[in-house]
């Protein structure tokens, strides 16, 4: 037997105890006549101490040890003289009386402790090494208990889980696909899914009737804090309902791993239209933990000469509750940040609501006193409070304030990360009109139900069908998103005439989906949550690379086992496959 107890559960009525432990050397502290080894596992930590009750090889072997060590011990509990009120077992310490390295370790390149010494690339690089913290592993342990708690409830709701493959058929829709070639093939390639959206309405027609994994997806896009190339949905498809049905089971799921996580109960669970998030918040996913809405201004600032706003199609703003006494150099720095490139911002108008109420601006001389009180009404200002103006056209300027409404509830402290407002966006476009290439693309994805108030729009003005697609949002971020199916081939051939497939190619690439719902399809919708991002949140953290064991970094590779990398010729002969120079 290795151990019979773990570093992290001896307690005071374990005192007298012989107890057998195994781990690693977390830190040694030799003072003279006695050593102090704090002794780790995945449980917690245990204070070994070597003095002159210990025999002298097990002080001989004290001597020799050294960071990340694996030991076993055995030794008597008793209390210790000065207690650590830190950690759980820090009211006792072992004395030991038999101490076994198993293995030695070289000098790790970084501290093993919560406040480690180590930078991002190194830690990726011996990402092992930085999985044995305390505070990386909890998110691993928590991404675990999430993984159970929605295999509960699925598994208590009847769907049935099922692997779909992982070598498929490329398809052009979406982000870009990661292929495989195959040798037996030649000149042949698979794609890795980007989801298994196919096959699971193909297990719809097959009669599953509840389907979801917890699976792999795989997308060659670029990077950021919440995208990873490999990522994990929750993903699920149901037959025989309406959105309304795929709301609640999913309201109910997200609703319930809040409860058993966290001991949360969400109470509120509003739904908004896309047209709404868009006209109150400037973008489809609305963080709802702070109100600052977006209110329009044009109709009450065109025509008194001010050629900015004269000129601009849409002017609209927010109120910043408390701002009013935001400094020269703070506005300045708003501007500044409006105006980065990836905002795309151009210029800001302010008005500070005095505490007498009267409304001070940017641009007094082209308003009277009373109109830049009709301003302070609109964005329901109060004294104290600061309102911050942008112009240009509808599409480009909404998308701005949102980013500095975002901004001024980081200044103003009003994103709390324990504070969960969950939300439903409804009503999605059907599709997208997409300049570069002159042709629409589906919003969601090609195989998303038309509202059936909206399909004789089809023929009309194909940019105006809304959707039965719906997505979930929590505090600002997209967990989730899915939608209602077509199951009419009819219907799904003419949305794929709409998105600029010929015949020929959508037979090529959906075939098989359009003849399989030639023999029955049911009704079916479906959904898949971004499990990262649903974890990360959960633990507080801004980027979903936290909550992956071995997460690639920004550039896609994976700096622990330098991928990716050449293959041998030998390799490439077999797979058909001539190199390029890069370039
Ligand atoms: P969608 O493309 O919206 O839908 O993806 C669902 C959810 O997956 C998460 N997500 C990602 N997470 C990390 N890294 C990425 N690169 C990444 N891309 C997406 C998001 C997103 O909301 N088949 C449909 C679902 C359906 O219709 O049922 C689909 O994949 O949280």
């Amino acid at each position: 037997m290795y151990r019979n107890h773990t570093c992290g559960e001896i307690r005071m009525e374990n005192i007298g105890q012989e107890i057998l432990l195994a781990g690693w050397v977390q830190r040694v502290r030799n003072l003279g006549g006695m050593t102090f080894i704090d002794l780790r596992d995945r449980y917690g930590l245990t204070q070994l101490v070597v003095d002159d009750h210990s025999s002298d090889e097990v002080k001989n072997i004290a001597a020799t040890l050294g960071r990340e060590f694996v030991l076993q011990t055995r030794g008597v509990v008793r209390e210790r003289s000065s207690k650590n009120s830190k950690i759980p077992t820090g009211d006792v310490e072992l004395q030991i009386t038999e101490l076994n390295v198993l293995n030695s370790s070289a000098t790790p390149p970084f501290t093993i402790q919560d406040d480690t010494d180590g930078g991002d690339e190194l830690r990726m690089k011996y990402r092992y090494l930085d999985l044995r913290r305390e505070t990386v592993r909890r998110n691993l342990e928590l991404r675990a208990k999430m993984a159970h708690v929605v295999r509960n409830y699925l598994d208590s709701n009847s769907f049935i889980e099922t692997e779909t493959p992982v070598l498929i058929k490329s398809t052009p829709e979406g982000a870009r696909d990661f292929v495989v070639p195959s040798r037996m093939n030649p000149n042949q390639f698979y794609a890795l899914p980007q989801s298994p959206q196919l096959f699971k309405q193909l297990l719809m027609v097959a009669g599953f009737d509840r389907y979801y994994q917890i699976v792999k997806c795989f997308r060659d896009e670029d990077l950021r804090a919440d995208r990873q190339p490999e990522f994990t949905q929750i993903d699920c498809e149901m037959s025989y309902v309406h959105q309304e049905d795929v709301l609640n089971m999913f309201e109910g799921l997200t609703k319930n791993i809040f409860k058993e996580i966290k001991g949360i109960d969400i109470v509120d669970f509003p739904r908004m239209t896309f047209a709404d998030a868009f006209e109150k918040y400037g973008n489809d996913k609305p963080d709802l933990r702070f109100g600052m809405m977006i209110h329009e201004l044009t109709d009450l600032v065109k025509g008194k000469e001010f050629k900015l706003f004269d000129d601009a199609e849409y002017i609209g703003g927010i109120c910043a509750t408390g701002c009013s006494e935001y400094t020269r150099k703070q506005l300045d720095a708003l501007t500044e940040f409006i105006k980065k490139p990836q905002i795309g911002g151009t210029g800001l108008v302010y008005a500070r609501v005095n505490s007498d109420g009267s409304v001070k601006s940017s641009v007094d001389k082209f308003y009277a006193p009373e109109e830049l009180q009709l301003w302070a009404g609109r964005l329901e200002a109060q004294p104290g409070d600061l309102l911050l103006i942008l112009s240009g056209g509808k599409e480009k300027t909404l998308p701005v304030i949102s980013s500095l409404r975002l901004e001024m509830g980081r200044q103003c402290g009003l994103m709390d990360k324990e504070n969960f407002k969950p939300l439903w966006v409804v009503d999605f476009p059907l599709l997208e009109w997409n300049e570069e290439t002159q042709r629409f693309f589906a919003m969601h994805h090609p195989f998303t139900s038309p509202k059936p108030q909206d399909i004789d729009l089809l023929d009309i003005d194909p940019g105006k069908v809304r959707a039965n697609a719906y997505d979930l949002v929590i505090n600002g971020v997209e967990i989730g998103g899915g939608s209602v199916r077509i199951f009419d081939s009819e219907l799904q051939a003419k949305m794929f005439k709409i998105l600029g497939f010929t015949k020929e190619a959508a037979e090529d690439q959906f075939g098989f989906l359009m003849n399989a719902f030639k023999f029955g399809a049911p009704p079916h919708a479906g959904i898949a949550f971004g499990f990262d991002r649903l974890v990360s949140m959960f633990a507080g953290l801004d980027s979903i690379r936290d909550v992956i064991a071995f997460p690639k970094n920004n550039s896609g590779r994976d700096v622990m086992n330098d991928s990716p990398s050449p293959i041998a010729q030998a390799q490439l002969d077999e797979l058909y496959l001539k190199l390029v120079r890069a370039e």
